[in-house]
């Protein structure tokens, strides 16, 4: 059923394990990764960007093709619909009134006080449609769709900050920036622990992994067991079917039928949905 991401982070941080977020693009992604958290009985969260929005048809048509695709599967999983880096308000009102059950508003690039008041403002009208929230505070590097940030301005979230963020706003879950970026990283991530074990024992929340993409099980494993119970996949979807639309044309450089190259493309998110569903722990624990 489609559900807030609220008790599935909360339990997940409980029991010791992350709820994969993982990005949809298309009709094939969606599918892919719907039918993977179901064999592997496990909640999931579908994360859609403003972009990705755009591109399939908008809001509405997300949440109806969701729906539509959670009926067809007979998905029993828990599964969320949500705004990934909300841009303002106005964006996330849109999306609750279209249906999604749970929004990011991203204000990581404001001061302080106007984060807060944004996001106490978007936590207002979430919570009163059942909506979960999930706010940032400091700035994850790299690009994801319309979202760039260059290294200079990259920024680790400071620990004081996020207590007043989350304690002002209610939340229900956060994203501190602690190194990690969008995209593949240049090298071994470099992720903020100690920060990451105060942010945890300050705000008590669960804590949100954004750009999931090329972090070692180590460091997955570190973040878990310092309060992350929501970890965002997108890039590595993406290039796990780029590579196998590649390979099968390469293969096949005939075969022009999108199905036959789309299929692959699907198999191959799904199987990576699946390997991080495992290495995030949340197998069996719908
Ligand atoms: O918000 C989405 C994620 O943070 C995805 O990051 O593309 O590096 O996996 P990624
Ligand atoms: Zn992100």
């Amino acid at each position: 059923p489609l559900v807030s991401m609220k008790e599935m982070l909360e339990k997940g941080k409980a029991e010791g394990y992350a709820v994969g977020q993982f990005n949809i693009n298309n009709l094939e992604f969606t599918q892919a990764i719907l039918q993977a958290a179901q064999e592997e009985k496990s909640p999931v969260i579908l994360g859609v960007s403003e972009g990705a929005a755009r591109y399939m048809g908008g809001f509405k048509l997300v949440v109806s093709m969701v729906k539509a695709l959670i009926e067809e599967y007979k998905v029993t999983v828990p599964v969320a619909i949500h705004l990934d880096h909300g841009s303002s308000y106005q964006k996330c009102a849109e999306a609750i009134h279209a249906g999604f059950t749970s929004v990011m508003i991203d204000g990581s690039h404001f001061p302080l006080e106007e984060n807060i008041a944004l996001t106490k403002k978007v936590v207002e009208l979430a919570h009163f449609h059942g909506v979960s929230v999930e706010a940032e505070l400091g700035r994850i590097g790299g690009q994801e769709d319309d979202l760039v940030v260059d290294d200079a301005e990259a920024a680790y979230a400071i620990p004081s900050e996020c207590d007043q963020l989350v304690r002002e706003t209610g939340v229900d879950c956060f994203a501190p920036a602690l190194g990690s970026v969008h995209g593949p990283y240049k090298g071994e991530p470099n992720l903020g622990f100690d920060r990451m074990k105060e942010v945890n024992e300050l705000t008590g929340v669960p804590l949100v992994l954004h750009g999931g993409t090329g972090i070692p099980t180590h460091d997955i494993q570190k973040a878990i067991s310092l309060g992350t119970a929501k970890i965002n996949v997108n890039t590595e979807n993406q290039i796990a079917s780029f590579n196998a639309v590649k390979e099968y044309i390469a293969a096949n450089p005939d075969k022009y039928d999108p199905r036959k190259y789309l299929t692959a493309a699907r198999d191959a998110i799904k199987e990576t949905v699946k390997g991080k569903i495992r290495e995030f722990g949340s197998s069996n624990k719908a």
